[in-house]
């Protein structure tokens, strides 16, 4: 297969790119590959919404522009910031115009929510299921066009570079480029070779590689891991965000997440004794930053030995509670809880990984021809920690960015037709599936026990240790068996974790969502880890 433009993932950042390229480029093809059902993606469970400087109220661009260099303590890129601050308006004002609805107010104002490190209201919102209006929105919008071609159930294994061609490339080479990947068609068990002129990564996060996360089963890496297997630069993977808030369901791996608008609305979290402890901990209380309130909820967590402690919804206004967060009371009432009556337990979850695929202002990675977008992307925008539903914001933005700058670059670009077939010969059907699930096992049990909220070096080093051998067995498998998705995801999901673990061995300072208790303090000089 040959197609012009190639997107990897269905979520916010690869259907807003698709659109975008689409509309610049009518007669040319963009072909979209997504591993699950087209709409399984992060996007879809977004709750609390899309931050963004609406002019409604007293806010500025300038606060915006502080409060997410303020979560990021330090290490964000603060001309990146500004882009997605001051474009983000516009951004958000296209995609109501494709149709995603927000929540306004009965003068028809639209509703601004608050989350932690907000110093103002400036959430967009729809109810508690942003997420999946906005899916919802990009795929209707996406119809308008027959140039886009979405495969579902095809799962991407690789980039395809000069390294395919025989040639030698190492992470000092220069000029790698991306000539397309090579793709598992999941209807039938082949592996096909798709050339591309210009390829989008778009694939996600990497909550997977934890036990706990807030993440659907999508979100395992993949993107981030075939960049750095391909030699392209990875950025900050320390900086993993746990979502402090996450429903406490000690037989789920994938939480139920309750966001932190309904802590904006007044919820409280609350310890085992009743107490409303996070005003022990930072002045914010209950909306301080998020990696500060994970944090305190593990220390109140291992002070009192308990799994959870609890957000208090019970002096909330009821009518109000039910309009903003319908599907949350529905989810509490499933597993028992009338949250008008009983405190909610949580705990907090893998949510969001702040670094990923190296890009510049135009959202080029370090490999000519890769853009990379979304969750899978280190634009800069972060830093140490993201503020919270600046994520949405930043997919739109730099999915338009990278679509301005593909237009420019696609007439430079050619197809490489001497790229080889997929090569399957010497692998036969695994015969013990039991390698594979227990081998995920091993690596989340490794990633939440000695890589979580809290670290040190001797648990980084078990880690490590511990992933080294996982990563030998699945490379044994990875050469000796026939492809399926579960096998490459584990590939990329160790990966993922020997980054994590690496750039935290790294990093040796406590700042931002990395706090390690041999470094507690800030390192006086300021740096990016890149692998
Ligand atoms: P995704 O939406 O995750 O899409 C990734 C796509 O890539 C999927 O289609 C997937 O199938 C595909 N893919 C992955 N690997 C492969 C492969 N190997 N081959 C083919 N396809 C592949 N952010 C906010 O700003 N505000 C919020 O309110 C908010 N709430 C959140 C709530 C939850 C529960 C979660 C999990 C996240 C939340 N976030 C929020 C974060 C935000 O939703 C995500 O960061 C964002 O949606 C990521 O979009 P994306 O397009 O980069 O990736
Ligand atoms: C939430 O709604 O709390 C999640 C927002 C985000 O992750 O940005």
């Amino acid at each position: 297969m040959q197609t012009d433009f190639l997107v990897i993932g269905s979520g916010i950042a690869g259907l807003s790119f698709a659109i975008k390229t689409a509309k610049n480029f009518p007669d040319k093809e963009i072909t979209i590959l997504t591993k699950a059902n087209t709409d399984e993606t992060n996007t879809k469970y977004a709750q609390g919404g899309i931050a963004v400087m609406s002019g409604h109220d007293s806010d500025t661009f300038d606060q915006h522009i502080q409060d997410t260099l303020i979560a990021g303590d330090g290490l964000c890129n603060r001309e990146i910031v500004e882009i997605v601050v001051k474009e983000g308006p516009e951004r958000v004002a296209e995609l109501i115009e494709w149709g995603a609805n927000f929540d306004k107010d009965s003068k028809g104002e639209y509703l601004q929510g608050k989350e932690g490190g907000h110093s103002q209201h400036r959430i967009l919102h729809h109810k508690d299921i942003t997420g999946f209006e906005i899916e919802r929105a990009l795929l209707t919008e996406m119809q308008q066009y027959p140039n886009i071609k979405v495969y579902n159930h095809w799962f991407v294994i690789d980039i395809i570079t000069q390294h395919h061609l025989g040639y030698l490339v190492t992470k000092s080479t220069s000029d790698i480029e991306c000539y397309g990947v090579y793709a598992l068609n999941l209807h039938n068990g082949k592996t096909e070779r798709i050339l591309s002129r210009v390829t989008l990564m778009a694939s996600g996060g990497v909550g997977q590689v934890y036990r706990t996360t807030t993440n659907p089963s999508i979100a395992t890496g993949d993107g981030i891991a075939m960049v750095y297997r391909a030699k392209g630069r990875i950025e900050n993977m320390e900086f993993i965000q746990f979502h402090p808030t996450a429903m406490y369901q000690p037989n789920t791996h994938q939480s139920f997440l309750i966001t932190e608008a309904v802590r904006g609305d007044g919820g409280i979290l609350r310890n085992h004794k009743g107490e409303a402890f996070m005003e022990r901990y930072d002045s914010r209380k209950d909306l301080a930053p998020r990696d500060i309130v994970a944090r305190a909820i593990d220390n109140e967590m291992k002070r009192s030995g308990t799994e959870f402690v609890y957000l208090d919804c019970r002096q909330m206004d009821k009518e109000r509670f039910l309009q903003h967060f319908p599907n949350i009371y529905e989810a509490c009432k499933r597993n028992g809880i009338d949250v008008f009556e009983q405190m909610i337990p949580v705990a907090p979850a893998a949510h969001y990984c702040c670094g990923g695929i190296k890009t510049d202002e135009h959202g080029c990675s370090s490999i000519r021809y890769l853009y990379a977008c979304g969750e899978c992307a280190a634009t800069g925008l972060h830093g140490a920690n993201r503020l919270a539903s600046n994520s949405l914001l930043e997919a739109l933005v730099f999915a338009h960015r990278c679509a301005e700058h593909a237009t420019a670059l696609f007439h430079n670009t050619s197809w490489k037709t001497e790229v080889p077939a997929w090569d399957t010969s010497g692998t036969t059907d695994p015969r013990e599936m039991i390698l594979i699930t227990q081998g995920l096992k091993e690596l989340q049990s490794t990633m939440s026990d000695y890589v979580g909220i809290v670290r040190n070096n001797i648990r980084l080093k078990r880690a490590m240790r511990r992933l080294d051998l996982l990563f030998e067995e699945s490379q044994e498998l990875y050469a000796s068996t026939t492809l399926s998705p579960q096998l490459c995801e584990l590939r990329n999901l160790i990966t993922i974790g020997y980054l994590i673990v690496k750039s935290a061995e790294l990093r040796q300072e406590s700042r931002g969502l990395h706090f390690t208790t041999d470094y507690p303090e800030k390192a006086a000089i300021l740096q990016n880890v890149v692998l």
